[in-house]
């Protein structure tokens, strides 16, 4: 059986590859690397969506659609019935973990508002200090898999109170279910957003949630776009009564004329909370072990069911 994965190098991070196994890398959709007949296991290019997707009908015999994101969202409904669909659960826990909270402090100690100045040569002093800080912060985090436990963890040594909302609440672990939120919101200084998106969580964001967070509360997107609803983010962040950082938009890439960009209270990023040095050392590693488990007939890990 043939295996294509979408990086070159990808090969040599993967460890054992079990006999009749041979491993391909398909980098250009537009010329498949060999006869396509039988590819059994495909890991398409991280964080493709529709285009990719078009390739899945090269691969009549496919087995398994293994990701490199954390996210499936872009795969749900357009994997052929019969074909298992992975995702890439753990490897973008740690990264992902260090842009939410440099985001955090970036944002409660002012660094954008710092660099702004400093591209403009203005020791601004008096315009930033005293900045807020995250000692003693209530942070509420919304999605409590493998990458809100990271951000948990990570949170730990900085004197704050972390309450952590899923799907369902887990009484016995500490974990409230989202039809808490309506509570749970005022009392939150710093709101991250970590869920997966799903129907359930399309537009989970909207205005009554964004009212809902007290003055001067931060909002975090480490999920997708579209669990905010653009048009009350732009309304409430115009007004200046809370703040955010978004590494995801809606649309995205945001447009160049977007009303967002101007905001002096938003910090954005281009969708790169995952995309660290170490990513596709990790994401390999994962792959690898999922080919020797499929070629062995072993259950795979990761599988995508209803969405998560
Ligand atoms: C992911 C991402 O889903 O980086 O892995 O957004």
């Amino acid at each position: 059986m043939k295996v294509w994965i979408p990086h070159e190098a990808g090969a040599g991070l993967l460890g054992e590859v079990p006999a009749g196994v041979t491993v391909e890398p398909w980098t250009d959709p537009g010329r498949p690397p060999s006869d396509p007949t039988d590819v059994r296991f495909w890991v398409p290019p991280f964080l493709s969506a529709g285009d990719a997707s078009a390739m899945l009908e090269r691969l009549p015999n496919l087995a398994v659609v293994q990701l490199l994101s954390a996210g499936a969202d872009a795969w749900i409904g357009r994997v052929p019935e019969g074909v298992t669909l992975c995702d890439a659960r753990g490897v973008h826990d740690a990264g992902t973990a260090e842009w939410v909270l440099t985001a955090i402090l970036s944002q409660l100690r002012e660094f954008p508002a710092m660099a702004r100045a400093q591209a403009r040569r203005e020791w601004a002093y008096a315009e930033v200090s005293p900045t807020d800080e995250l000692t003693g912060k209530r942070v509420l985090i919304v999605g409590a898999g493998s990458i809100g436990a990271a951000v948990h963890a990570r949170l730990a040594p900085f004197d704050v109170t972390v309450t952590l909302v899923a799907r369902t609440a887990r009484p016995a672990a500490g974990v409230h279910g989202v039809d808490e939120l309506p509570r749970l919101l005022p009392k939150a200084d710093v709101v991250v957003l970590l869920v997966p998106l799903t129907e359930r969580t399309r537009g989970m964001v909207d205005a009554d949630f964004l009212a809902a967070m007290p003055d001067g509360a931060l909002l975090v997107n480490a999920a997708r776009g579209p669990v905010a609803r653009t048009e009350a983010l732009v309304a409430e962040l115009s007004s200046g009564r809370l703040r955010a950082a978004l590494d995801v938009t809606d649309p995205e890439p945001l447009p160049a004329d977007h009303p967002l960009w101007e905001l002096p209270n938003v910090l954005l990023t281009p969708h790169v909370a995952g995309s660290v040095h170490g990513l596709l050392p990790r994401a390999y590693r994962l792959v690898g072990a999922q080919v020797r488990r499929f070629a062995a007939g072993e259950p795979l890990v990761n599988t995508v069911t209803d969405g998560y």
